[in-house]
């Protein structure tokens, strides 16, 4: 009976405070997409560690076509054809493709490398996965969505068999998604079996068969993508019915808060538009179209060429973030990993960093209130975790992007900037903060959001300014909102 290429069987991982995986049994069909699905914090990547072997599992067993383990290792894994693609890339920036797709692998003779011989091969895989791209290129010029390939095309060199991907798409722009989903397609035809781990789920409707639903470490359910409805799979995630849709907000547009003339710096030139309090503006664009340079500038993390900045009608100075925040303004960063959470301190820390001096007196830390605030933003934004004191970095994925947002929303700026605010994010969390970011602007501040997700920037802004290739492309007011008008001005297609 070889039903499976690969079979958990009552998986249990425990951490101090969290059962992160709960005698969890699932099987891997050859060839089949499967997606896992769960809210932050719900197991997924747990469970992908313990198929690659980068975690033991505390109980359990594992068979990989019909031979049984007590737990994997990451030779083990590799060696029997497994292979992960985690959101950071694990590759080496200023060598080839070719010499990245062979790294750690001898081609050619015993002293010198074969670099034809590795374009060759290199080529062969691309050709095979119907990609265009030359083996030669230096990987740094390389779009995200190529590295990707990269990637991808590294394991297949291997002979993958199963291949495991952690929130691919998260990084990747609508056009590049399409790409990677008609590459996973390619694979399954060639039989490979796929995971998939996304929060996106018109992506897992296009690409999975089967679906997993996982909550608190829990397996709750496995079903045909076909049998399970959109609205039903949700509840499944999130325990509780809810509908996905963007949540009204009362008018209370007020002043202009802040004025940005004539912007220009590394990656964005003369950008001007207004803000005013209560007011939602989004910022869409292409990769690369210069949304997250622009806010960089204004939140003083990089440099300004030349242009100004207005804060309630005054002049500002904007040399650092210090100075922005001095001014009111904030940012919440879109590479949260670099910019956004400190791993290696606790959750406790990392929120009250920016408030600490506004809760202290003489400088004694007011526990009480520190105390306050901190679970008031663990209820807000559900953040799923047994104590404060615990590390950033041991929190899943999307905790940690509640945590840095939970930072920004516990101090008093006026202007908020989030660069992708719900990536990452599952569904029920992405709902807490649209309401999030709504009761801020009710209560009079300023929000400027960029986020790739054109649903979303749609459904939350009042006013949309379109960015390409660094400038400025027109602003479109909320009566004219459609997709096919800002693609078109991102994409610079005039009519
Ligand atoms: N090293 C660790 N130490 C302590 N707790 C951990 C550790 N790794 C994971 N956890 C906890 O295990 C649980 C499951 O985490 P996991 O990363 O598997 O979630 P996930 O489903 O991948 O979520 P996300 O969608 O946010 O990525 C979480 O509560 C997390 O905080
Ligand atoms: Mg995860």
């Amino acid at each position: 009976m070889e039903q499976y290429i690969l079979e958990l069987k009552k998986i249990t991982k425990k951490y101090p405070g969290v059962t992160a995986l709960d005698q969890v049994s699932l099987g891997l069909k050859k060839g089949e997409v499967h997606a896992l699905m769960g809210e932050n914090g719900a197991g997924k990547s747990t469970m992908i560690k313990v198929i690659s072997g980068a975690i033991t599992p505390d109980e359990g067993e594992i068979v990989v076509e019909g031979e049984a383990y007590a737990h994997m290792t990451p030779a083990l894994s590799k060696k029997l054809g497994i292979e992960v693609i985690y959101q950071e890339f694990n590759l080496l920036p200023n060598l080839s493709v070719a010499e990245n797709m062979f790294m750690g692998e001898r081609v050619g003779g015993k002293i010198l490398a074969d670099f034809g011989q590795m374009e060759r091969r290199a080529a062969e895989v691309f050709e095979r996965m119907k990609i265009d791209i030359n083996p030669k290129t230096l990987v740094r010029d390389l779009s995200v969505a190529y590295m990707q390939m990269v990637e991808i095309a590294k394991s297949i060199v291997k002979n993958v068999k199963i291949l495991i991907m952690d929130e691919p798409t998260a990084p990747l722009t609508s056009d590049e998604v399409d790409i990677l989903l008609e590459l996973v397609e390619k694979l399954k035809q060639d039989g490979v079996t796929i995971v998939y781990v996304s929060h996106r789920m018109d992506e897992i409707y296009r690409v999975a068969d089967r679906l997993s639903v996982f909550r608190d470490g829990k397996w709750i359910s496995t079903n045909l993508v076909e049998e399970i409805s959109r609205h039903d799979l949700v509840c499944e995630m999130v325990g509780r019915e809810i509908t996905e849709t963007y949540p009204e907000r009362r008018k209370c547009k007020g002043e202009t808060i802040l004025e940005v003339r004539n912007l220009t710096g590394k990656g964005a030139k003369n950008i001007s538009f207004d803000l005013k309090k209560g007011e939602i503006l989004g910022l869409a664009g292409l990769v690369g179209a210069g949304r997250t340079e622009t806010a960089r500038m204004i939140f003083g993390a990089d440099p300004i060429e030349s242009g100004s900045i207005f804060m309630k009608g005054k002049e500002i100075t904007i040399k650092s973030p210090r100075d922005a925040v001095k001014n009111g303004i904030c940012l919440v960063p879109e590479d949260r990993k670099q910019h956004g959470v400190i791993l290696s301190l606790s959750i406790r820390d990392n929120i009250t960093l920016p408030i600490v001096k506004a809760i202290s007196k003489l400088g004694i830390v007011d526990r009480k209130r520190e105390d306050g605030i901190l679970e008031q933003q663990k209820d807000d934004l559900r953040i799923k975790t047994p104590s404060f004191s615990q590390k950033a970095g041991n929190l899943s994925g999307g905790n940690q992007q509640k945590v840095v947002l939970s930072k920004w929303l516990a101090s008093d700026a006026q202007v908020l900037i989030f660069d992708e605010p719900t990536r990452g994010i599952d569904v029920g969390a992405k709902q807490e903060i649209y309401f999030l970011m709504n009761r801020l602007v009710e209560a009079g501040k300023a929000i400027i959001m960029i986020s790739s997700e054109m649903e979303e920037l749609i459904g939350m802004s009042d006013r949309i300014i379109v960015l390409y290739e660094g400038e400025q492309k027109g602003e479109i007011e909320k009566e004219q909102f459609s997709q096919e008008l800002i693609m078109e001005r991102a994409s610079n297609i005039v009519r």
